[in-house]
């Protein structure tokens, strides 16, 4: 069936999963997670996407949890259903992802761009832990997300105070790759996901998994599965063609194998 929350579109080798519940500044209700997680991972299943971007709109990315669907429910309920546990396998998708956002990413907003693999902010983008305003915590990986983005002091103001950071504040702080005018922001989003999609999708897997290994595990673990990942790179058939393109002087034609 077609989902009523989201909207889905490919350019190409990108897929595009648009939130699209303006009336709630997109709050993420469990249909909207179960809709966003379908298109998804039939976007990684799909050989012929290669990068995905997740945006809202302007005046909001997702203002959070959808506090009107949660507000009655009781510590059974949340534990019987694993509340928003399927936001988890977003995590596990291959496929690069790319949160394009402006407005408010507050709560489970600010959780889901971070789920993401990078985060492109425009100017107006506002990002938030305001759990603890509602008597709750964060429960989307907020608190672990953005403590190895930004760092304790900063994740424990945020978490503990619920107060905004705008994008200078957070470009500073590392939870956002770039910042760009906000009526550029899906474009430059889109185009960076176009690159991505361009390069061989074996490599472009193992390096998503290199980088994540660094949120994961030590030091010593990382970089073990590092060596491992990229001596694994040598029996594709793109590790081939890329480096013998580069010595003949011209473009790579990858074939993902
Ligand atoms: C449900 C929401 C909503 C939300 C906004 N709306 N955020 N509905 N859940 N999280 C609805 C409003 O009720 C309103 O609907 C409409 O969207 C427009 O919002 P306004 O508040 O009128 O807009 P504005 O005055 O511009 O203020 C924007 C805002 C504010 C600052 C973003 O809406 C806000 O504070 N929202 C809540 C942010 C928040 O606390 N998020 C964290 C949620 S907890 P009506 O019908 O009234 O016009 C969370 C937990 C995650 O995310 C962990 C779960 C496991």
């Amino acid at each position: 069936s077609e989902p009523t929350t989201i909207l889905v579109e490919r350019r190409d080798r990108v897929g595009l999963i648009t939130l699209n519940r303006p009336k709630a500044l997109n709050a993420l209700n469990s249909e909207l997670m179960t809709e966003v997680v379908a298109a998804a991972t039939e976007f990684d299943a799909d050989p012929g996407i290669g990068a995905i971007v997740i945006t809202g709109s302007e005046k909001a990315f997702a203002a959070g949890a959808d506090i009107k669907e949660m507000s009655s429910k009781t510590y059974a309920d949340v534990v019987s259903q694993q509340f928003f546990g399927a936001w988890d396998d977003l995590s596990r998708l291959r496929t690069p992802i790319i949160a394009a956002v402006t407005g408010y990413a507050l709560g489970g907003g600010c959780e889901l761009a971070m789920l993401c693999d990078t985060i492109i902010a425009g100017e107006n983008a506002r990002f938030g832990q305001p759990e603890i305003n509602l008597g709750v915590i964060p429960g989307i990986g907020g608190s672990q997300r953005l403590t190895r983005a930004v760092g304790k002091a900063k994740a424990m103001d945020m978490v503990l105070t619920g107060r905004q950071m705008k994008v200078d504040e957070a470009e500073r702080a590392g939870l956002v790759s770039r910042v760009v005018p906000t009526e550029k922001c899906l474009e430059t989003a889109l185009e960076a996901a176009a690159v991505i999609a361009s390069k061989s999708a074996i490599a472009t897997a193992l390096a998503k998994d290199a980088v994540n290994r660094a949120f994961e595990s030590s030091l010593v673990e990382g970089v073990r599965a590092e060596r491992a990942l990229f001596y694994s790179t040598f029996a594709t058939d793109d590790q081939t063609e890329g480096m013998a393109a580069f010595v003949e002087k011209r473009e790579p034609n990858f074939t993902h194998r």
